[in-house]
């Protein structure tokens, strides 16, 4: 039987010796030192021995699966060890090779425009305030005196959700809120957003556009300080004296009511004045709405169309092109500011 044993260790070794890689060195384990392993099979063979001699060659046993097992822990080592340098040496980083190349955005020329004319009416004291796209019928309508029924609002054919609700057709209604908002306190405002009416889209209409919209209430506001905003605006816009011309207009929130066009330069060398904003001094009607004493304060409002303007800035043909978003055009913007 210790023959046997001796015969059954230079087995073992040999095996372990043998393996040359991780998974065969699992065989080996499994032939040798699992449950059903030759070592334990070796145990088995007590049952065959007397009594007295049992303690002996069980402790022999036990003596040589300590030697076989160390050196079987000595080559997993090993090959783990080869194992691991192997994985690194395969999954090197090379980090001399160039990296990929984030691609930036850039800001869309709509909101391009956006942020320069907010830089401009921030600079002289005005507050950007925002409000809601889907907008009560209230505030869109009524409160900027045109009620039902009123010819008016044939001009902003909409999309209604029910009678009170609507996409706002303008960024108008903004007037409105703010008026309630401020109870009857001075105010200096712009609100640039969205706003929505029932066009056929082509490529000078799109039922979607961005407006900025400003209003000035206070005492004594008078037309010359109307005037005097729109011309130091459009110098600022345009980085020069802007050749402004004021036409007689009609909006139902203003009174008087102004159309403002500027003279362009156009590709070929001709000039042109082409419309960019309505304007007027607020009517008595909006401002008792709000919640202002028409007898005591006056104010002034207008309207910027914002792709009119981007248009115009960047000679763009297509009002489709800012909402497609290809990539190739509005790439075009990113070094304008
Ligand atoms: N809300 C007008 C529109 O969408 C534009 C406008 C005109 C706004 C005159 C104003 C204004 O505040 O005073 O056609």
């Amino acid at each position: 039987m210790k023959n046997q044993l001796e015969n059954l260790k230079n087995q073992i070794i040999l095996d372990i010796n043998n393996a040359n890689n991780l998974e065969n060195l699992e065989v080996v384990y499994n032939n040798h030192f699992s449950k059903k392993g030759s070592l334990s099979q070796m145990m088995g063979n007590l049952r065959n021995l007397s009594p007295e001699e049992r303690p002996a060659f069980g402790k022999l046993v036990n003596d040589t699966k300590e030697v076989v097992l160390n050196h079987f822990n000595l080559k997993k080592e090993e090959l783990e060890t080869a194992h691991l340098n192997q994985k690194l040496e395969s999954e090197k980083i090379n980090i001399h090779l160039p990296g990929d190349n984030l691609k930036s955005g850039s800001i869309h020329p709509l909101n391009l425009i956006i942020e320069d004319i907010s830089n401009y009416f921030v600079k002289n004291g005005y507050e950007v305030v925002t409000g809601p796209e889907i907008e009560l019928d209230l505030y869109n309508f009524e409160m900027m005196n045109l009620p039902v029924g009123h010819p008016a609002r044939e001009m902003q054919d909409s999309f209604y959700f029910d009678p009170n609700v609507l996409l706002r057709t303008h960024t108008s209604p903004v007037q409105a809120r703010t008026m309630l908002a401020k109870e009857g306190k001075p105010l200096k405002i712009i609100c640039p957003g969205k706003t929505y009416r029932r066009d056929e889209d082509d490529q000078t209409h799109s039922h979607q556009f961005m407006q900025i919209e400003g209003l000035v209430v206070g005492e004594g506001i008078s037309f010359a300080n109307l005037k005097h905003t729109l011309q130091d605006m459009l110098n600022y816009l345009f980085k020069g004296e802007a050749e402004m011309r004021l036409r007689p207009s009609y909006f139902p929130f203003t009174e008087p009511s102004i159309e403002v066009d500027v003279l362009f330069t156009k590709k070929d060398g001709t000039k042109q004045y082409i419309e960019i904003l309505g304007a007027g001094m607020v009517h008595p009607n909006v401002l008792k709405m709000g919640g202002y004493d028409p007898e005591r304060f006056t104010g002034f409002a207008f309207g910027i169309g914002v792709e009119r303007l981007a248009m115009l800035r960047y000679q763009i043909e297509d009002i489709r092109n800012f909402y497609t978003n290809d990539i190739r055009f509005l790439k075009q913007f990113t070094e304008e500011f």
